[in-house]
């Protein structure tokens, strides 16, 4: 059975000065997700968006909102992002004291719960919490800037991630959503669906396709990439 996939812009590459209207159309343009990456210029260098901006985009749409925290120390942030409306909210190992502690305060706040995996960092680190899971998120640039170029070494760790996700899933029934973000377009997200990745974040890709025109309508670029899906 081919899996369902989702599609979520990363805000990131967005106009800002026109947020409201960008999360408006991308998702009228047939985006599942808006994609809300959260940067801390200390976790990582770069500083982006905060509670205040989702709480702004919240009423714009019944998509559910991706809050990536790329943020360190990263729990005392959580429950004001679950009140600005997030859906799941995902963050990486290593800006947690304790990973365990960090996904039930998200799932406690009324999300759902993530791990992200940067290039490097290895896949132990879901082992043990595979309960608290409800997304897996694979980093294929390293966390900063929109723009990058996909990491090819990503293709393997995905597979290995789909195993350990498919085995925890055929024991437990639950399932669990494997992501990936960073370089995704429309000439390699094929091949990264057959690596095992069901949930795909594009920022430039997206948001690229709609400069220049007056419309900011997302439809041809959004079409092409489940184009591609289609045809794994
Ligand atoms: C990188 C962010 C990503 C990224 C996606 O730190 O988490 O969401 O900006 O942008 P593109 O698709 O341009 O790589
Ligand atoms: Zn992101």
């Amino acid at each position: 059975m081919k899996p369902s996939y989702r599609l979520a812009p990363s805000l990131l590459s967005a106009n800002f000065a026109k947020l409201g209207e960008e999360v408006a159309n991308v998702i009228a343009s047939g985006a599942d997700w808006i994609h809300f990456d959260v940067m801390d210029n200390h976790y990582v260098p770069n500083l982006t968006i905060g509670p205040l901006v989702c709480e702004a985009i919240r009423p714009l749409t019944q998509a559910s909102i991706d809050v990536h925290l790329m943020v360190k120390p990263v729990d005392h942030i959580i429950p004001d992002f679950a009140k600005a409306g997030a859906n799941l909210i995902t963050f990486h190992p290593e800006a947690s004291e304790h990973i365990d502690r960090t996904l039930s305060l998200i799932r406690e706040s009324g999300c759902q719960a993530g791990l992200v995996f940067n290039p490097a960092t290895p896949l132990d680190y879901m082992d043990h919490v595979m309960e608290k899971l409800d997304m897996v998120v694979l980093m294929s640039v390293n966390p900063g800037f929109g723009g990058q170029k996909f990491i090819p070494e990503t293709l393997n760790k995905l597979r290995l991630a789909r195993a350990k996700i498919d085995a925890y899933t055929a024991l437990s029934g639950r399932q669990i959503l494997l992501e990936v973000d960073g370089g995704v377009n429309k000439d390699n997200i094929a091949g990264i669906a057959r690596a095992g990745a069901d949930t795909f974040v594009a920022g430039s890709a997206v948001f690229g396709a709609g400069k220049g025109s007056d419309l900011h309508r997302y439809d041809s670029i959004i079409a092409a990439l489940r184009a591609a899906l289609a045809s794994t």
